[in-house]
């Protein structure tokens, strides 16, 4: 079990005011819970940054219409194939396609397998949602 630590902060009035507002515009039920994720949100951030293993979800919008995409999207994800672990596709209309792929590995390759996949002719917009396998995370 983890051992509890308490300390203090000394803010400016304004800046105290400022979180006092985010707390209760976020729902969270007191201050230690919103700087403590705060906190977790800087760790996932310094594990992109330093390339440490990391937890990725890439969103992609594309037009299935536009020649050889299909089979260039799946030649990406094949050379990194050790990367994904699920993806999963739905057909907006009859012309676009949505595709959501979470990736688990070394942060700098999943961004750049996630910028190979968005410079693809015909992706019209992508995301990239950087988090955690948990492990820096938690007690
Ligand atoms: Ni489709």
């Amino acid at each position: 079990m983890s051992s509890l630590v308490r300390c203090s902060l000394s803010l400016e009035q304004g800046l105290f005011d400022q979180l006092d507002r985010l707390v209760s515009k976020s729902g969270y039920e007191n201050r230690s819970e919103f700087v403590r994720d705060l906190i977790r949100e800087a760790l996932v951030q310094e594990e992109w940054k330093e390339g440490d293993e990391a937890l990725g979800t890439f969103t992609m919008v594309y037009d299935h219409h536009t020649r050889n995409l299909n089979r260039n999207l799946t030649e990406v994800q094949h050379k990194n194939h050790a990367l994904f672990l699920a993806s999963t596709h739905v057909h907006l209309d009859e012309r676009f396609c949505a595709e959501m792929i979470m990736m688990r590995g070394n942060a700098t390759e999943i961004i750049e397998v996630a910028n190979s996949l968005t410079k693809q002719k015909g992706v019209l917009h992508t995301s990239l949602s950087m988090s955690s396998t948990g492990q820096n995370l938690s007690s």
